[in-house]
């Protein structure tokens, strides 16, 4: 698959444009006629990891790169940071405000759903650092010709 690189902006606490960025990720790929089950998943972590910067982070952007055999998706928020990132990672933990929650946010599974999804995640951050999560997904080889 041809190589490519895009970012798209986040801005935190606009519900009114939240998701936006996933939508445009999930178009690009598409248009690749990538495998739609492989969308999927790159798509629901794409929106987890989108939808965290909205509600909990700061602003940001998603970068999307694609190389011939994997995809990798980074989101980077300048937020406040998480201060104890296994604890973010248990099922059912959130600190979602309010105000989240009445939007249908704060389960506390998002983080599980991206680590269910990515063949691989990585999150760096700390108080006052902001959250950086990276994702890989694999890339099936294009199948030989004859
Ligand atoms: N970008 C971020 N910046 C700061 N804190 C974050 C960020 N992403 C996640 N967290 C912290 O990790 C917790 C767990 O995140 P997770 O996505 O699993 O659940 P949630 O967002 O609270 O709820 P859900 O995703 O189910 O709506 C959050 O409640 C928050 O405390
Ligand atoms: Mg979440």
């Amino acid at each position: 698959m041809a190589s490519l690189q895009k970012s798209f902006p986040i801005v935190a606490r606009d519900f009114v444009h939240a998701g936006e960025a996933s939508i445009h990720v999930q178009s690009i790929l598409k248009a690749m006629r990538m495998d739609p089950a492989l969308i999927r998943r790159i798509a629901i972590c794409c929106y987890e990891g989108e939808m965290n910067a909205v509600i909990h982070g700061g602003n940001g952007q998603i970068l999307l790169a694609i190389e011939a055999d994997q995809l990798n998706l980074a989101i980077n928020d300048d937020g406040p940071g998480i201060e104890d990132i296994e604890r973010a990672m248990q099922p059912g933990y959130s600190t979602a405000s309010e105000e989240a929650r009445e939007m249908g946010f704060g389960a506390g599974m998002g983080l599980t759903n991206m680590k269910n999804n990515a063949d691989a995640i990585h999150i760096d951050s700390a108080p006052g650092q902001g959250t950086r999560v990276t994702m890989r997904f694999a890339l099936p080889s294009p199948a030989e010709g004859p």
